[in-house]
Formats: C-alpha cells, sequence, structure tokens
C-alpha cells in the first residue's frame, strides 16, 4: 500500500517523561450487556475515550470537507461508537471554523454512555504519581492525553493545543467544586496500597447549551445502521476503535482474543455492508487506529470488503500498513 498523504499520525504523546509524571487515561468506563446481547461470547462495552484522541483523523476529515466537498453546504456526519460524546464534541469542536451547516449524530449501542452523553457532563482527569504507580494503572492500556485543556498553564502548551483548549473553553464551562467520588476498589486499594496507588485528580464541564445543539445523540447499533441512516446520506462516517467488540472475546484482565473466522467474517461483511448503505458518494469512512480493528481476520476482511464496494484508502499509518481512513467512489 502506498502512503499518499503527507499527514502523519503521531504517536509522540505516548512518550511519558520519566518520573513523578502526571499522566492521564481519558475515560474508561466499561458498561455490561445482557448477557446474550452481542456477537459470541462478549457482554461488556468498552468505553475507553478522550477529547481530542486521534486529532489527526479529524484534521484529515476537516481538510476533506473544505477541499473535495467544498461544493457541498450541508455536512452529514455520523459518529458511530460516540461513547460517552467525547469524540462528537471533539469534531464539533474541530470543524467550528469550516462556514457549513454541519450536522452531527452520535450513537452507541451502549444505554448508559448514550445517556450520559445527553446529559452533557464531561470530566478531565489527571493523574499524579511515581512511574511506577503511573504504569501499574496504565498498563495494557493507550494514553489518550487531553488533560492539558483543563490542568496545563497557555505557557506550556503546543499552538495546536492552544488551539484546542480555546475551542474546548468555547464549549464548555467548569461545574465548580466538583468532587470525585471513588468507587470502593479504588477505596480500598488505597487502604491497602498506598504507595502504588496513582492519585486522581478530575475536573467536570458542562456544555454550554448553545453548542450542545451541535450534536445529537441516539442509542444505536452499526449493524442496523439502516434504521437510522437514510441510503447515501452520510458525508463522513465513523467507527473508530469498536471493531474490537464484534471480532474478539473477553479473556479477562482486559485481554481479548479473536473469535474464529466462522463468526467474524460475516459480521464484519455485514457491518461493511452497512457502511456502504448509509454512506453518501465521495463520503469518508473513518476506522480509527486501534490496531485490532485493522489486523487478524477482522482487518483482512474489512480492507477486502471495503475495497469490493469501491472504497479507496485516504489516509494510513506512517509505515502504510493501517488505513484509517476510506473514501467512497
Ligand atoms: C473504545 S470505545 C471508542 C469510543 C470512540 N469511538 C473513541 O474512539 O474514542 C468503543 C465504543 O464502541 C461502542 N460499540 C461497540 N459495538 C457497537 C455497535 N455494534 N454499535 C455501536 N456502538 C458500538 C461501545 O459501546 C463503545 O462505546
Amino acid at each position: 500500500m502506498n502512503n499518499i498523504t503527507n499527514i502523519h499520525c503521531n504517536s509522540s504523546r505516548n512518550i511519558q517523561p520519566r518520573r513523578k509524571q502526571t499522566s492521564f487515561q481519558g475515560v474508561t468506563p466499561i458498561e455490561k450487556l445482557g448477557k446474550d446481547t452481542f456477537v459470541g461470547v462478549r457482554n461488556t462495552l468498552i468505553q475507553e475515550t478522550a477529547f481530542f484522541r486521534e486529532p489527526e483523523l479529524i484534521e484529515f476529515v476537516k481538510q476533506y470537507i473544505t477541499t473535495t466537498l467544498k461544493d457541498k453546504h450541508k455536512i452529514n456526519i455520523i459518529d458511530g461508537a460516540c461513547s460517552k460524546g467525547y469524540e462528537t464534541y471533539t469534531i464539533a469542536m474541530m470543524l467550528d471554523d469550516v462556514s457549513k451547516e454541519i450536522k452531527i449524530l452520535g450513537l452507541d449501542i451502549g444505554k448508559e454512555a448514550i445517556n450520559d452523553a445527553q446529559k452533557g457532563i464531561y470530566f478531565v482527569k489527571q493523574i499524579h504519581g511515581n512511574e511506577d504507580t503511573v504504569f501499574a494503572y496504565k498498563f495494557g492500556l493507550a494514553a489518550y492525553n487531553d488533560d492539558y485543556l483543563a490542568f496545563s498553564p497557555e505557557t506550556q502548551l503546543s499552538a495546536k493545543e492552544k488551539y484546542y483548549k480555546k475551542k474546548f473553553n468555547e464549549f464548555f464551562e467548569a461545574i465548580p467544586n466538583y468532587k470525585e467520588k471513588r468507587t470502593l476498589f479504588e477505596y480500598i486499594r488505597e487502604k491497602l496500597f498506598p504507595g502504588f496507588t496513582p492519585h486522581f485528580e478530575t475536573k467536570a464541564f458542562k456544555i454550554k447549551p448553545e453548542k450542545a445543539e451541535k450534536c445529537q445523540f441516539i442509542p444505536g447499533d452499526i449493524r442496523k445502521l439502516d434504521r437510522i441512516v437514510p441510503e447515501n446520506s452520510a458525508d463522513v462516517l465513523l467507527f473508530r476503535n469498536a471493531l474490537y467488540h464484534m471480532t474478539t472475546q473477553e479473556a479477562g484482565m482486559g485481554l481479548k482474543i479473536p473469535l474464529p473466522d466462522k463468526i467474524v467474517i460475516p459480521v464484519v461483511k455485514d457491518i461493511v455492508k452497512q457502511i456502504d448503505k448509509s454512506i453518501a458518494h465521495n463520503g469518508l469512512f473513518v476506522i480509527g487506529e486501534h490496531k485490532s480493528d485493522h489486523t487478524l481476520t477482522a482487518g483482512k476482511t474489512l480492507y477486502k470488503e471495503l475495497e469490493n464496494r469501491n472504497f479507496t484508502p485516504v489516509f494510513y499509518n506512517p509505515d502504510g500498513s493501517m488505513a484509517y481512513i476510506w473514501k467512497k467512489k
């Protein structure tokens, strides 16, 4: 595969300073589903997300909307696994300066996630601790730092972070005196292992009413997208970091193992059919950077099916091995 864009995906945020670091994981709630609700044996939803996660992907979308789709005045965006809406509002913030009528619909199979998105209360966390405590907390998870939005002084920010923070302040207002509630597990861990427990500082924000109108949230399943999205109507459809829910099973301790091909292949084919049906001519499909959505049977079937349905990759990771964004002819 050739890398046909010069935009590179930045993974430098994952490089943490040594010792006495502060770090952050976005939000990482888990929602339980009924036993038989999901494909295979998965019955939990991992709703890890953050503001300005993988911003290069949204920047690509922005550039595409203002160039390739420059003659289109109404842009329809479907955020197909929006979790609690951090991603949906990120899209709204990043496209705020585009002078077009932009509609963004966030949907997620998780009902609790959608309830939270509709409430419009958001959290930005910072974790304090030494290298070991932070590592223990972060073990096995990717880091998406958005704590600069609520914690770092302007002087410490890059130009890009300053811009994102400016947008964040335009969209959200702080909830004063917010106190983090600790779970029983956290309380016990602090008592038993005080030296091995990171300390969280959380700030809470509410979406401003005039900005809330930019995004709508409804429960929905990507596998039944045609019940929600009219045919050929989406200019951009995102299903970021979510495919693994339907192609892997839980093996405890956060480990995922692939489901057998005979389960995975029909599921992925069905999803691509739905994606194809809902996306407009010249529209984009955004997968995200989660590696397991690109590898093994799931990824191979996904790419093959997208190609069969006349999608072409337009945005890759730097070595060209994963295609994050696809365009429909
Ligand atoms: C890891 S989160 C990713 C959230 C967000 N897209 C991001 O990248 O930050 C995965 C989300 O996919 C949702 N999800 C899983 N299967 C889904 C499906 N069939 N339809 C819609 N949402 C789904 C989960 O509920 C969860 O909120």
